[in-house]
């Protein structure tokens, strides 16, 4: 049979100074030396979802690595490699059913086939992350060594039975993970950024720096990217709020869409994005490509970090410098972290109207003083308030992301800014959400409101682009009265 063994098999060559390694974690690391050659075939039968919460008995795992052990000692996994991924899976299922027999191991027809799934998965792909891999529900995925992995799924982090035979195996699955872009991590550099080839974005952290074994996040890329529709269906946003957002959009409002961690910034960063017309010429600067625009004219770049040596890093201010070079209309910004945010205000503020970024914030205040500080990282000897009058002169719009303690994703407000007083900046609220209360399953119940801006700053914008009929319906729906029948205003709330 194909990729069996000769007589005289040679041992095993480790890929990397460790020390002794038995055979099916060397086995393990010279699978890693082998590039993939393509996505991981999907299992055979990927519906129904395994269950998360099911927990294999120590048994199951005592029989896995001994079929595993036997396995290792039939085939030559590098041979396997060549093959395809159904063929490599086919060989495998052959070898492992003749083990079962040789073996005796009483297991029943379910068991084996989830068994061989399993092996399949440790030799040809990422091993126990596979079938988490392979939802389509779970927003992220996070490792915190071979025993313990959580998952997200609908706003709510649960922990699941996925777990790996030890933090060595787990690591290898790391190396594989990070080799496929040319990288590495061990202790040497035990912090590694990557992306799955389905997109997913991942990042790495190794012991020593992980006390407690490697700690593998993946952030799930989304095939199909929520749509405003979507959100309002979700209850994140009313349909006055979705139409106020895509007159924003549309008008060419310079946005910052400010969130936490997995707050829904980038998706929104992407809604917003559909509502921009047709002709226009955008670029868009990720440091991993994620928003999926509509837009004929869009050309998307994306920042690279430095190398093995480590030279050739191209930073995001890199990037937006570059941009300005090529006659952009729109520059949309994928996460502004630091210096870069000084580029994409100059940018705003010098013909690229309705160009937007997402950053880091837990309210529209807040999103100002990390640009502010963001400007002062790069070292720019500015008074603060030139700054202050950069960005107010730059930023429109502030979008406030958040997810609640109930694990549900808000727009929680859409607020402008106006200028400044003094040295500060003033914002103005359009349209906030209020919390009014929690159920007795502990969802929270609230309502978005306009705080009764009858006309924003940006009319005048609306007024040119002949939205200003849509604006003022949206705004005037989303008044709520007080019990005389009078709009409730931010003053009186
Ligand atoms: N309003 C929403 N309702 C439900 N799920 C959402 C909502 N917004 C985003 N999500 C989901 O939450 C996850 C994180 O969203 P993402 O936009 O990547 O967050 P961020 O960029 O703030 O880290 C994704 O899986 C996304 O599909
Ligand atoms: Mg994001």
């Amino acid at each position: 049979m194909f990729g069996r063994r000769s007589n005289e098999p040679t041992p095993p060559k480790r890929i990397a100074p460790q020390p002794a390694a038995s055979a099916p974690q060397a086995a393990e690391m010279k699978a890693a030396a082998q590039p993939r050659q393509q996505a991981p075939a999907a299992p055979p039968k990927p519906e129904p979802a395994p269950e998360p919460q099911r927990k294999h008995s120590e048994e199951y795992y005592d029989v896995k690595t001994t079929v595993f052990n036997a396995l290792i000692d039939t085939i030559d996994l590098t041979q396997l490699a060549k093959l395809d991924s159904s063929a490599a899976r086919e060989e495998i299922r052959d070898i492992v059913s003749e083990i079962i027999q040789i073996k005796n191991v009483v297991m029943s027809i379910a068991e084996q086939e989830e068994l061989l799934e399993d092996i399949c998965n440790d030799v040809l792909g990422y091993g126990p992350l596979e079938p988490l891999l392979a939802r389509d529900d779970i927003a992220d995925i996070m490792v915190n060594g071979a025993a313990t992995t959580f998952i997200e799924v609908g706003g709510k982090v649960q922990k699941t039975g996925v777990r790996f035979a030890d933090n060595q195996q787990l690591m290898n699955i790391c190396q594989r993970i990070v080799s496929q872009v040319g990288r590495r991590v061990d202790e040497s550099s035990p912090i590694c950024d990557a992306r799955l080839p389905d997109g997913s974005r991942v990042n790495v952290i190794a012991p020593p720096l992980a006390i407690d074994g490697p700690a593998l996040t993946i952030r799930k890329f989304k095939k199909d990217r929520l749509k405003l529709e979507q959100l309002v269906k979700f209850g994140s946003i009313t349909p006055q709020a979705k139409v106020v957002l895509e007159v924003i959009g549309r008008v060419r409002c310079n946005t910052i869409i400010s969130g936490g961690t997995g707050s829904g910034k980038t998706t929104l960063l992407n809604c917003l994005t559909g509502s921009i017309d047709m002709d226009e010429r955008i670029i868009t600067c990720e440091d991993s490509a994620e928003l999926q625009l509509q837009q004929p004219h869009v050309v998307r770049l994306e920042t690279r970090p430095p190398n093995l040596e480590g030279e050739g890093e191209i930073k995001m201010k890199d990037l937006i410098k570059n941009c300005l070079r090529m006659r952009p209309e729109r520059i949309i910004v994928g996460e502004v972290r630091g210096p870069e945010a000084f580029d994409l205000l100059q940018a705003m503020n010098t013909g690229h109207d309705g160009s937007m970024g997402t950053l880091h914030a837990n309210s529209p205040r807040e999103a100002l003083s990390r640009l502010e500080s963001m400007i002062m990282q790069g070292g720019f000897q500015l008074p603060v308030k030139t700054i202050r009058e950069m960005i107010c002169g730059s930023v429109d719009v502030i979008v406030q992301a958040s997810r609640l303690r109930d694990g549900s994703r808000k727009i929680t407000h859409i607020t402008e800014v106006l200028g400044m007083e003094e040295e500060t900046v003033t914002l103005q609220n359009i349209i906030v959400f209020e919390i009014t209360g929690e159920d007795a399953n502990g969802k929270i119940i609230g309502r978005h409101r306009s705080t009764g801006i009858a006309r924003p700053r940006f009319w005048e914008r609306a007024e040119y682009y002949g939205e200003t009929d849509r604006l003022a319906r949206a705004l005037a729906e989303s008044e709520v009265a007080d019990s005389n029948g009078n709009p409730l205003g931010e003053q009186n709330a």
